[in-house]
């Protein structure tokens, strides 16, 4: 059934509203640093069942627990190893998620099957304001259709989540754009699950030490058949990653608009000042990765099939949040074609 959803702008009065509808075990999407989150009370099993189902999001991906200061973190875990509480004092409020054995206090169904819990402390005022207000953990992954790219304004919440939940606080644009850096802090050593806002040298030189990156790099080398792909992040159009210079790039372009298909482009202000498509959707700068960062998921969104009828994406250098960039474009992606010389 429809819901009526509360279209907020960030004030006293909306934080006090939005912190309602928490307690009363309802969901409502607010601005983090990253993207927006789809937030419900941690400790209850019925409110967070609500955002599985507003997601559509499959119960057994498990959803980050927002806490507003480092003291509440020892409250839901059982033990927090030295060198997570460098991390914590280093990087929190900010974008990084810490895993802790969970001590059982945050509701089964925010870590479906599993003996430990995400956590983090989201450094956006609003956020921060929500939780104190709430006086509650939040359980709340970004704010987007499963399957959809994160959303980084309180409008891309609007278009996937509008008659699904209580209530969206409009915060603006958020600033990093990708989500926070997922660190797994169940072992003797720290491990990276999921590249972010957090970046494995900044660990690395907080800790002193390497700290191994156990994320999975897709591998799209060759087109998966349909439906074998990981849904996430997608463009309403198909998505191609491009690995070459830029006359690989217009040769690819000029083959698909020989075929009779309007092609749409996804790439730095370097890159598109030498093509030429039906559509350029420019992402920020190479010189400068987080630009690229944060405009992501809006030009992935900026994509409607009455446009284009493929993207063509920039493949981008995976160093420093470059990795987390790359780690989402692959995900977005149906598959990479690269140069032969590159190969
Ligand atoms: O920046 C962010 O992290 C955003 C904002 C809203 O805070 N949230 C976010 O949540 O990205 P979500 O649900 O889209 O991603 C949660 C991911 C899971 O898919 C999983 O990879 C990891 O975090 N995760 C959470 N809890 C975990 C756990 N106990 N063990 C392992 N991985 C976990
Ligand atoms: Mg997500």
């Amino acid at each position: 059934m429809a819901k009526q959803t509360q279209f907020m702008i960030w004030n006293e009065q909306a934080i006090e509203q939005l912190a309602k509808h928490i307690q009363a075990g309802e969901v409502v999407a607010f601005p983090t640093e990253t993207v927006y989150g789809l937030g419900a009370d941690a400790s209850n099993p019925a409110a967070v069942d609500k955002i599985f189902i507003a997601k559509g999001r499959p119960a057994d991906n498990p959803l980050i627990v927002h806490v507003a200061d480092k003291e509440q973190i020892e409250h839901y875990v059982t033990d927090i190893p030295e060198y997570a509480k460098k991390l914590i004092d280093s990087f929190m409020p900010g974008p990084l998620t810490v895993v802790l054995p969970s001590n059982g206090k945050i509701a089964d169904n925010v870590t479906p099957g599993m003996s430990s819990v995400g956590i983090r402390i989201p450094a956006h005022p609003a956020a921060q304001e929500l939780i104190r207000e709430a006086n509650l953990p939040i359980a709340a992954p970004s704010a987007n259709l499963s399957g959809k790219p994160s959303p980084t304004s309180a409008i891309h919440v609007f278009q996937d989540l509008n008659g699904k939940i209580a209530a969206i606080l409009d915060g603006g644009t958020t600033g990093v754009g990708l989500e926070s850096t997922v660190v797994d802090c169940t072992g003797i050593s720290p491990k990276i699950i999921r590249p972010g806002g957090v970046t494995q040298a900044e660990i690395e030189l907080v800790l002193d030490c390497p700290v191994e990156d156990s994320t999975t790099d897709l591998d799209i080398d060759k087109p998966k058949a349909p439906g074998m792909k990981y849904n996430h992040y997608q463009p309403d159009v198909p998505m191609i990653l491009i690995e070459g210079n830029q006359d690989f790039f217009q040769s690819k372009i000029n083959q698909l608009q020989a075929e009779g298909k309007k092609v749409g482009l996804l790439v730095s202000e370097e890159l598109a000042s030498n093509l030429s498509a039906d559509q350029l959707q420019i992402c920020g700068t190479v010189t400068n990765l987080s630009t690229i960062a944060s405009q992501l998921y809006q030009v992935l969104r900026a994509f409607k099939k009455t446009d284009v009828d493929i993207v063509l994406a920039e493949v981008f250098p995976a160093e420093g949040v470059g990795k987390a960039i790359m780690n989402r474009l692959k995900k977005a992606a149906d598959y990479i074609e690269k140069a032969e010389n590159d190969r």
